[in-house]
């Protein structure tokens, strides 16, 4: 017997990353699911979004595990595609139990007039159209008896990020929602919790935009550049995590492992969010060779 054994379960930004991730271990668990994307560019966006291709890849992976599944291309900042979907998929599926709320962007961004029309697309995308997903599902939710809403928020939920202030207030402003969600829906039985990614190895943050920012000094660096500075943000000796990884967390939130947790942002950040103040010890294993060379080499010189 799965977990999901009877349940449907919508998925945003399903396309590809974490959201196919999603989609694939909550079919394994006996949801029918719905996925849904953009599949288009989002204009300021520095890598290459979801292709229909690859919506279709996750549709065709999820059959794949007998389970139906539907794809539809929609944007997330618009409140009327999303009911429109959303209703489709009701009709269609015939309930909807659970929405993972995933889909995102990461657009970094300085302190200039550049950043204003950035922090627009980053609020939209990232947390205006998490609202609007979550008002397109919820009487879906309810006419199911209830149900669990997960979004995706970030360690940038918790802690502040360089040159990403759009980027950590849309995902600090997750968490105020989840805790308004849980508390206005908790009559309902819908419950409502965020899960919190450290880096996760998707296009969001392995791309080449983020390859240039993590490695300003290398040409043509690859993801096994990123791996020293990626790892020196996590407590736990990782660079990032693969996409399941987040998965089993939206499984548990999703199912009833989770039945009397509402409210809640957990992260799963490898201790991100918790790093004590200060160089730890990797770094300062590192810096320490580091003086330990540059002590020889002028010791060497006389
Ligand atoms: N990758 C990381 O390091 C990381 C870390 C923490 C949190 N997150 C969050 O995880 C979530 C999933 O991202 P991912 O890592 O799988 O990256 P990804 O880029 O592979 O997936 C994000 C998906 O969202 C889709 N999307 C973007 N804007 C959309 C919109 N307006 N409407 C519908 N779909 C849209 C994209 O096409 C893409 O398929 C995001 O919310 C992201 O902020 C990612």
């Amino acid at each position: 017997m799965g977990k999901m054994d009877g349940k449907v379960a919508l998925i945003t930004g399903g396309a590809r990353g974490q959201g196919r991730s999603h989609a694939i271990r909550l079919a394994e668990e006996g949801a029918d699911i719905v996925v849904t994307d953009i599949c288009e560019q989002i204009e300021g966006v520095h890598y290459p979004l979801a292709t229909k291709e690859e919506l279709d890849e996750t549709v065709a992976l999820v059959e794949k595990l007998g389970r139906r599944c539907l794809g539809y291309q929609a944007d997330a900042r618009s409140g009327d595609q999303m009911r429109e979907v959303t209703d489709a998929a009701v009709a269609e599926l015939g309930r909807l139990d659970t929405v993972a709320i995933n889909h995102g962007i990461g657009l970094p961004h300085g302190t200039d007039a550049d950043s204003l029309s950035i922090w627009d697309t980053v609020i939209d995308t990232n947390l205006s159209a998490v609202w609007r997903t979550a008002v397109a599902a919820i009487p879906h939710l309810r006419n199911s008896g209830g149900g669990s809403i997960i979004v995706t928020g970030s360690a940038a939920s918790l802690v502040g990020l360089y040159n990403n202030a759009a980027y950590t207030t849309a995902k600090h402003g997750l968490i105020g929602l989840v805790k308004c969600l849980a508390a206005d829906l908790s009559q309902d039985g819908i419950r409502a919790n965020a899960v919190l990614p450290t880096n996760v190895n998707t296009k969001l943050f392995v791309n080449d935009y983020n390859l240039s920012r993590f490695c300003p000094n290398k040409e043509n660096p690859t993801i096994d550049d990123m791996r020293f500075t990626a790892q020196s943000l996590n407590l736990l000796p990782i660079p990032w995590v693969e996409p399941e990884v987040i998965s089993h967390a939206v499984l548990y939130l999703a199912s009833d492992d989770a039945k009397y947790v509402t409210g809640i942002a957990l992260p799963v950040d490898a201790g991100m969010t918790i790093q004590p103040p200060g160089i730890g010890p990797f770094l300062g294993a590192r810096l320490g060779e580091l003086e330990y060379q540059l002590k020889e080499a002028r010791e060497a010189r006389g």
